[in-house]
């Protein structure tokens, strides 16, 4: 566990979490895997609306607890995210209410700015029209965040694929800081400069497409077959994925891997009693770098996309 702190108190958060973003959603793979992942013994969960894995994960939950598989909805850290769609003040209310229906909770552990974007109307095609996407007015979203908070809606608020200088605009007028910016990063995704500025901020970080979405449709294989890691991998008798991760681990971060395959859900949670070498470290962050999730994979181009794209 890593300690996170929602402004006026600190939090465990579970190191490695559960993602659950998957294409296509499918409702009974989800819950299945969580019930394996939890029997395995995963206690944090990322989900969002966007991903459809809400309402699996949800019910997963509630079963683990029937069957006692837990004792309380207080062993799990659970986190989602504000879709785009609901990135309006008059929305947040309605859109945590609704992640929390879905998942069949009275409160979420944190809840995250999906992305510095708003977009208006339902996502009825991909890529999202250009034309519906706008700047989001973070201050006044984040009043409505910081309320979310106080009401005891989630216990901690935070932000996904926010630059450092969207962080430095929040953090200008925010009541709460944000305590968590989920970004991408991997061994060929490294965000150097990013974590470098959460850590003189006291933001955690923690890391999505660990693993660089392998096999997703937006992701690539590359993170896992890239030779340094397979070598590294080999001479460790561990595997690339693996080696991923305790790169991913030894930088402080928490991460949430997706594996919906119950041999590689307990391969990911493999990684805590052995470590990188400062050899191997050394050749890791010399790994050229690429980012694999783009907005421009799932949005049209405009100034505004490319401005995001750019920053991150
Ligand atoms: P699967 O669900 O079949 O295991 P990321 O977390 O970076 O988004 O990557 C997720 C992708 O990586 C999924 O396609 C997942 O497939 C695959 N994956 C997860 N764990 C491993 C692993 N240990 N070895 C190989 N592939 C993995």
């Amino acid at each position: 566990k890593v300690t996170i702190s929602n402004g006026s108190q600190t939090m465990p958060l579970p190191v490695i979490g559960l993602g659950t973003a998957t294409q296509p959603q499918v409702a009974e793979t989800t819950k299945s895997a969580v019930l394996d992942a939890i029997g395995i013994g995963y206690r944090h969960f990322d989900t969002a609306f966007i991903y459809g894995s809400e309402q699996p994960l949800g019910e997963a939950i509630a079963e683990a607890i029937k069957t006692g598989l837990i004792k309380s909805r207080d062993e799990l850290f659970i986190t989602s995210k504000l879709w785009c769609t609901f990135a309006s003040p008059e929305l947040v209310l309605p859109a945590i209410k609704t992640s929390l229906k879905n998942l069949q909770l009275d409160y979420l552990d944190l809840f995250l700015v999906h992305w510095p974007l708003k977009i208006s109307g339902e996502v009825k095609r991909l890529p999202i029209p250009k034309e519906t996407i706008f700047p989001i007015d973070i201050k006044a979203v984040w009043e409505v965040m910081e309320e979310c908070q106080n009401l005891g809606l989630t216990k901690a608020i935070g932000v996904s694929n926010f630059s450092t200088r969207r962080l430095d605009e929040l953090l200008s007028f925010a009541k709460i800081p944000p305590s968590v910016n989920q970004v991408e990063m991997n061994p060929l995704w490294q965000q150097k400069d990013l974590r470098e500025f959460c850590k003189a901020k006291g933001i955690h970080i923690t890391a999505y497409s660990p693993l660089g979405s392998r096999g997703a449709k937006w992701g690539d294989s590359e993170s896992l077959e890239y030779k340094v890691l397979e070598e590294i991998a080999k001479a460790k008798g561990k595997t690339a994925a693996q080696v991923s991760l305790r790169w991913v681990y030894e930088q402080g971060v928490s991460f949430v891997p997706k594996s919906f395959n119950k041999d590689r859900l307990k391969q990911n949670l493999d990684i805590f009693d052995w470590s990188l070498t400062e050899e191997e470290l050394n050749k890791i962050s010399k790994l050229p770098q690429r980012r694999g999730i783009l907005p421009s994979m799932m949005m049209e181009p405009s100034d505004l996309v490319r401005e995001i794209e750019a920053e991150i």
